[in-house]
């Protein structure tokens, strides 16, 4: 499917179980297609329910076995700085959903820091700025450019682990920051910065549930992403949402895509 230059587009589901079905099949396709020609795949992941709910589909799909995962690289856009085996962890959550269930060589999962590897918050920080800049881009701009950039949001908008109103949204000059007092918890996290995210080719923005109906809208209406981040997330080539009918209430018309 020939990819448009139609800068955010939304595609809606029925439900949160067909949202996640049709964001799996569409995820496993895109990096088959991203890796066909034998190029590596980056694609970095997210924590929240339906980040999780996403890559349990896609362990289900039928087309897992269509991707040669030795030539994809998965990295986080934030996590949660507690133990490694805490339930908390996006890593576990996404060993245990997807990854565990195909074989990706332990060296292409890129996992932040968690507590018990030995460093403070701001090192671990430090330290994944410094992992990604072992991919860095033709250009020379210290990390790779993700195929996918696979985001939740949260209900007051935020994403990755960049929250409305708290500096780190406006943070250029960083790669990975360290997050204090998170609104959501746990208080602690690690999250790339906006010019990463928006260094990738697509951004994949998921979002089910009435409560997330207010971000999408305001996003879409343009508002400041110093208030509402997901305003300010923009994929190079891509930036979609996928939503289901109940975050969507709030979404003109205009902007729903039907055919995609
Ligand atoms: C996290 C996530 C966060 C999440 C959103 C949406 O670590 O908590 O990265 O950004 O994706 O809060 O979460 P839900 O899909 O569960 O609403």
């Amino acid at each position: 499917m020939a990819e448009s230059t139609i800068e955010k587009r939304v595609v809606i589901s029925t439900d949160p179980a067909s949202l996640a079905e049709s964001v799996a099949a569409r995820l496993l396709n895109r990096i088959a297609k991203c890796g066909s020609d034998g190029s590596l795949v980056h694609i970095s992941l997210t924590g929240g329910s339906m980040g999780s709910a996403v890559l349990a589909a896609a362990a289900r799909h039928p087309r897992l076995g269509r991707v040669d995962w030795s030539r994809v690289h998965v990295w986080w856009s934030d996590e949660r700085f507690v133990s490694r085996e805490d339930a908390d962890r996006n890593e576990k959550q996404a060993r245990e959903a997807l990854l565990d269930a195909i074989d990706i060589p332990a060296e292409n999962i890129h996992a932040m820091s968690a507590t018990d590897d030995g460093h403070d918050l701001d090192a671990a920080a430090e330290r994944y700025a410094a992992e990604l800049a072992h991919f860095p881009q033709e250009d020379g701009t210290p990390w790779p450019s993700f195929d996918i950039c696979f985001l939740g949001v949260g209900p007051d908008g935020h994403i990755a682990s960049l929250f409305p109103d708290r500096p780190e949204i406006l943070i250029t000059d960083r790669v990975a920051v360290a997050v204090r007092d998170s609104p959501k918890p746990p208080p602690e996290r690690i999250s790339l910065t906006r010019p990463v995210i928006n260094g990738s080719r697509r951004v994949w923005l998921v979002l089910s549930g009435a409560d997330k109906a207010g971000a999408l809208g305001l996003a879409l209406a343009g508002a400041s992403y110093a208030s509402v981040p997901v305003a300010g997330a923009k994929g190079r080539r891509r930036t979609i949402f996928f939503v289901d009918e109940a975050a969507a209430s709030q979404v003109p018309p205009e902007l729903i895509d039907r055919e995609y």
